[in-house]
């Protein structure tokens, strides 16, 4: 088939290599001209792993360019992948969207069928279709369907090619239309689930919501188990082993970040209060998570009350391992505040790099640049090359003994044989 992508970000990229890869001749269209420059350069911008194998052994079928109209051409599905970003107010900027939905509209000559991957608030989609009716464009000439992604960042590419599902939210009942996005997949096995828009909408909010709310648990779980002295990674092994649980996303730390989970979570809320409900469990989860990283914050200060003058290392920028997105890291937040409590920071990160206004913070090449003489060590991001630091060597440069394991990444059993003193989130 002929896809044109619009939008070149994380999801945009992803989906247009990986239907590339499928066999579909794909055309990725976005706007920043510096950005689509680079891509024909074959350079991408963004770190993910395997996405620019995916983008060089599949450029005979994938192009990227800035004009919407050569784009366009030929083309019989349209898939939106532009940004949402937050508000002030926390609820979604759909402006980047609806203007893209009318620069597409505007050049649309023959039937299309165009898919809204963007994240958007449920209503959104009867709202655009209302909207672009209202606004006189044939309806004829194409159908919207709503089909959300579930990628998560450093393992887009495998998220993409094995989905847990794939939704589409429809307007109405249409098979022929159905068989056109299932001939899209063609070779992704996964469950279909066909919905209306909201109910598709509301399946990418209500997954990350649940997420982020498993996150949250855990964490509270973890400040009630320092009141009485349990390890909240035996109690989320515990819990988890209960089928009706599972594992996953049990892991307590300094809370969630990304550019998903904190938009998502504030959009839905937001969305809920404007039509009239008061969500009661979306704010809990927000709230534990922004509380977090004070909560733990007050734990160290106890531990060490000469805190301030400390030299810390802080290793992982990114919000977390193998990305080097810092959008919303807890890392950069803990970065931040032990910096404005006076402590000096030196930060390390494999691939991230500290944001402009914590220019004034050292970041280091190398991990153990940043132990030199350190006198604490915060493990802020769950890296594997941090994970797998000799520990011995690290006892051996630092100046302190103690090891803050703000992501419960670390074996304490091995950072104590290195005589370390290991500090997790609620575990002994
Ligand atoms: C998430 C969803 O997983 C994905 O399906 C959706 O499409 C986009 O949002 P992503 O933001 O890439 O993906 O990251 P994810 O791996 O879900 O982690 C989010 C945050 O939660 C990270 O900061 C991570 O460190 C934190 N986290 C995750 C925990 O603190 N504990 C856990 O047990 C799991």
């Amino acid at each position: 088939m002929n896809v044109c992508v619009i939008g070149a970000g994380y999801v945009g990229l992803t989906t247009a290599a990986v239907l590339s890869d499928l066999g579909h001749h794909v055309t990725c269209i976005d706007q920043d001209t510096d950005k689509i420059a680079s891509l024909q350069n074959g350079s991408i911008p963004i770190f993910e792993p395997d996405l620019e194998d995916c983008v060089q052994k599949n450029k005979s079928r994938l192009r990227f360019t800035d004009d919407l109209s050569s784009g366009l051409s030929n083309t019989e599905i349209i898939i939106m992948a532009v940004g949402t970003p937050s508000l002030p107010d926390g609820s979604s900027n759909l402006s980047f969207l609806y203007k893209a939905m009318i620069d597409v509209m505007d050049h649309l000559a023959s039937y299309k069928i165009i898919m809204i991957k963007s994240t958007v608030p449920p209503g959104t989609n009867a709202a655009i279709l209302k909207f672009l009716k209202e606004k006189g464009y044939q309806p004829s000439l194409f159908d919207l369907v709503s089909n959300p992604e579930f990628l998560r960042e450093g393992s887009a590419l495998h998220d993409m090619k094995f989905p847990d599902r794939i939704v589409y939210g429809l307007a109405e009942e249409n098979e022929d239309l159905l068989g056109k996005l299932n001939e899209l997949y063609k070779g992704i096995e996964a469950p279909v689930i066909v919905t209306n828009y909201a109910g598709a909408e509301l399946i990418k909010y209500a997954s990350n919501a649940f997420l982020a709310a498993k996150i949250s648990f855990i964490n509270e779980v973890a400040r009630v188990c320092e009141l009485f002295g349990a390890d909240v990674t035996h109690v989320a092994k515990g819990i988890g082993l209960d089928a009706r649980i599972g594992h996953s996303f049990l892991q307590a730390g300094i809370g969630y970040g990304g550019s998903c989970f904190p938009k998502d979570l504030k959009a839905l809320s937001f969305t809920a209060k404007d039509n009239g409900l008061q969500p009661l469990i979306l704010d809990a989860v927000q709230s534990v998570n922004a509380t977090q990283i004070n909560v733990y914050f007050e734990k160290i200060k106890a531990l060490f009350p000469a805190l301030s003058s400390m030299k810390i290392a802080v290793l992982g920028i990114s919000f977390k391992p193998n990305t080097d997105d810092i959008r919303e890291s807890p890392a950069v937040a803990f970065i931040k505040k032990l910096h404005e409590y006076g402590c000096t920071v030196s930060a390390y990160d494999p691939k991230a790099a500290l944001p402009k206004e914590l220019s004034m913070v050292e970041q280091t090449e190398t991990p153990y640049e940043a132990i030199l003489n350190a006198d604490l060590i915060v493990v802020a991001t769950d890296w594997k090359q941090i994970i797998g630091l000799d520990w011995k060597q690290v006892r051996h440069i630092m100046k302190g003994k103690a090891v803050i394991d703000a992501r419960n990444c670390l074996n304490p059993a091995l950072i104590r044989n290195a005589d370390l003193d290991y500090i997790g989130v609620g575990r002994l």
